[in-house]
């Protein structure tokens, strides 16, 4: 294998090394735009929180579903309608613009997402208040996913 390897490397160096040749047009002091497109961590699609995995949504639970809807007329509705803006956004669909693990991770953990996570953070510059911690548990607020994703707005009805 040695007596293959080592020319077929040289013979690769040469090449290389011929094709740089003539390549000093690119500027030298490029850093800056580099360091605007090069972000410093990638956003973790679910969020940041207590909820790491995705979460399967399967068939809707109707158990889970009046759970959930019982604990968002206590804790959400305050700040959240399902139709129309309030003091926070609609809820209605936002199951089809996030993925469950996050609305759990907003839920469960809204001081660090609003200031680590991207699209938290830009929720809150638009609404300006910040999202409550209302101390629910992992099971309620995976309750409270399952009450809001059944939700078909009357329009759509
Ligand atoms: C004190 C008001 C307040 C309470 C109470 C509150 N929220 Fe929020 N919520 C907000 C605001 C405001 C935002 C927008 C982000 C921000 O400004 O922090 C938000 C954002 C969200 C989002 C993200 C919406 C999107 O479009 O991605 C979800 C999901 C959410 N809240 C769910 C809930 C649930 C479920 C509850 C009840 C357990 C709740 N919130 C309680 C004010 C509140």
């Amino acid at each position: 294998m040695k007596s293959v390897t080592i020319p077929m490397l040289f013979l690769l160096l040469t090449l290389l090394a011929a094709c740089g040749g003539g390549g000093d047009e690119t500027p030298q002091n490029n850093a800056e735009p580099m360091e605007i497109y090069t972000p410093k961590a990638k956003a973790n699609p679910l969020g940041i929180g207590p909820v790491t995995e995705e979460v399967t949504l399967g068939e809707v639970d109707p158990t889970l579903v009046a759970e959930g809807e019982a604990v968002f007329t206590q804790m959400c509705t305050a700040c959240h309608k399902l139709d129309k803006r309030h003091v926070g956004p609609a809820l209605a669909g936002v199951l089809e613009r996030r993925n469950a693990a996050w609305v759990m991770n907003m839920i469960l953990n809204p001081e660090v997402m609003v200031k680590e996570d991207p699209i938290a953070k830009a929720l809150f510059a638009e609404y300006l208040s910040p999202m409550a911690n209302q101390n629910l548990t992992e099971d309620q607020a995976r309750a409270v996913v399952e009450y809001i994703r059944q939700y078909i707005p009357e329009e759509k009805l």
